[in-house]
């Protein structure tokens, strides 16, 4: 049930349309609606909440520092809050995996990174062209909005397409190596593309379908850079945070970008973005790059106290555990309804169904909310179901839910006339 005062609410209300519910608590993967209608969480606030809701480190944390009277807000003056996050997560996260960045904190929101990113790279180089990839997502501003792939976010008016070129992404054209062709545009004076300041990627694309990028890819990608002097940026605000299985989604890859976007869930369900800067490209000058919530303390203190998962060598395994479980389910669903030509793709704990079809997706994800499972679409056409449970999600909550998605499908193919043949194809 809808509270009627949610009508006050802009016409651009999204996610309140694809759950109809008030939810007032949550706990871990469990979301709970003001009915007392239990949900298991599959959606993690869009890949916020990989620690799970009130994580207990993160709540003991946060009320201990309120009860303390710690600073809350603090813009970027030095706070023993932000100079406990820096010490854990150069000393966590950065040192073991012989990475020198400097961290620069934006304004909270995963976009406010991507901005800074863009914006130093085009300072830093000197050039304003930026190549991004088909399917990409890297937010809603208009800078970020830019370099996103999907059409209905966008409008003429908003003239936001300025300096962005897009490409296809790995897979994009079947087999053929995409990589191949910004090499042969980087070395053709007369291919159209001026020389970008920047390439930016996601790993593997959430918003666009879950499409992974081969390591190969990856690293050819890289060396391209590197040759050409571009600056590589990687997006890791939906992957990083071990959703990939690894803290920065492009350790699988051994590769190491010039600049990294880190959002949702470094702050464990707190706002806060930080953008990783080589340090012989920190030109920014003091104060050049600004915002009032750069400093938002709760967060960091959220953030300092999640880090402490990756000094545990089991939590990489338990990824991994809980990886094979939602793997094996998965596949099983596509091979009971084989006709529909379904796929799976992912790594670690983020895995598209790829239904092939928008209104098939559709409908599983409102059998499964009705039946207790929160999940939603992404993909060009939201044809493919993106399953991104918590990491720290018990295994018997992620098996039931997992059961209730296989009811959700079962029960929308049941209904459909759809065959594959009359949908559009994969676009990756
Ligand atoms: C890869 C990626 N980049 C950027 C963003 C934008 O983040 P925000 O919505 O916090 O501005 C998102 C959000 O889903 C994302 O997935």
């Amino acid at each position: 049930m809808q509270d009627p005062l949610v009508q006050i609410e802009s016409n651009v209300r999204g996610y309140a349309r694809l759950f109809p519910a008030v939810f007032n608590k949550a706990v871990g993967s469990t979301i709970t609606d003001m009915e007392g209608n239990d949900f298991i969480d599959f959606f993690c606030g869009a890949g916020s909440l990989n620690y799970g809701h009130n994580n207990r480190r993160a709540k003991a944390a946060l009320l201990a520092y309120i009860q303390a009277d710690g600073i809350q807000h603090s813009l970027d003056t030095v706070t023993a809050a932000k100079v406990d996050f820096l010490e854990a997560f150069k000393r966590i996260i950065l040192t073991p995996r012989a990475l020198d960045y400097r961290v620069q904190f934006t304004g909270p929101t995963g976009t406010n990174a991507v901005e800074a990113a863009v914006k130093l790279a085009r300072k830093q180089t000197q050039r304003s062209h930026v190549v991004a990839f088909t399917n990409a997502y890297h937010g809603h501003s208009l800078g970020a909005l830019a370099l996103t792939g999907n059409q209905f976010y966008h409008s003429q008016f908003y003239g936001s397409h300025n300096n962005v070129t897009h490409l296809p992404y790995d897979g994009y054209m079947g087999e053929y190596d995409t990589s191949l062709l910004l090499e042969k545009m980087l070395r053709d004076p007369s291919s159209g593309l001026p020389k970008p300041a920047a390439v930016i990627l996601e790993t593997i694309q959430g918003e666009g379908g879950i499409n992974v990028a081969s390591d190969r890819w990856l690293q050819r990608i890289a060396s391209l850079c590197q040759e050409h002097d571009i600056r590589l940026i990687v997006d890791d605000i939906q992957v990083g945070n071990g959703r990939s299985g690894k803290f920065f989604s492009f350790e699988h890859a051994g590769i190491t970008p010039d600049i990294v976007c880190v959002s949702k869930s470094i702050g464990s369900g707190m706002p806060m973005s930080i953008v990783l800067i080589r340090p012989e490209i920190d030109t920014w000058k003091p104060g050049e790059h600004t915002g009032t919530f750069r400093g938002n303390n709760l967060a960091f203190v959220s953030a300092r106290a999640v880090l402490e998962y990756w000094t545990e060598p089991a939590f990489e395994n338990q990824i991994d555990e809980r990886s094979q479980i939602v793997q094996a389910k998965l596949r099983a669903i596509c091979a009971k309804h084989a006709d529909h030509a379904m796929s799976v793709r992912g790594r670690g704990l983020i895995w598209g169904l790829d239904l092939r079809c928008g209104d098939l997706a559709s409908r599983a994800i409102q059998n499964a909310f009705k039946e207790g499972l929160l999940i939603e679409g992404s993909g060009a056409f939201d044809q493919v179901l993106k399953v991104m449970p918590a990491l720290t999600i018990d295994t018997a909550l992620l098996n039931q839910g997992l059961q209730i998605l296989e009811s959700a499908v079962d029960a929308a193919v049941a209904n459909t006339t759809h065959r594959p043949s009359a949908v559009p194809t994969t676009v990756n």
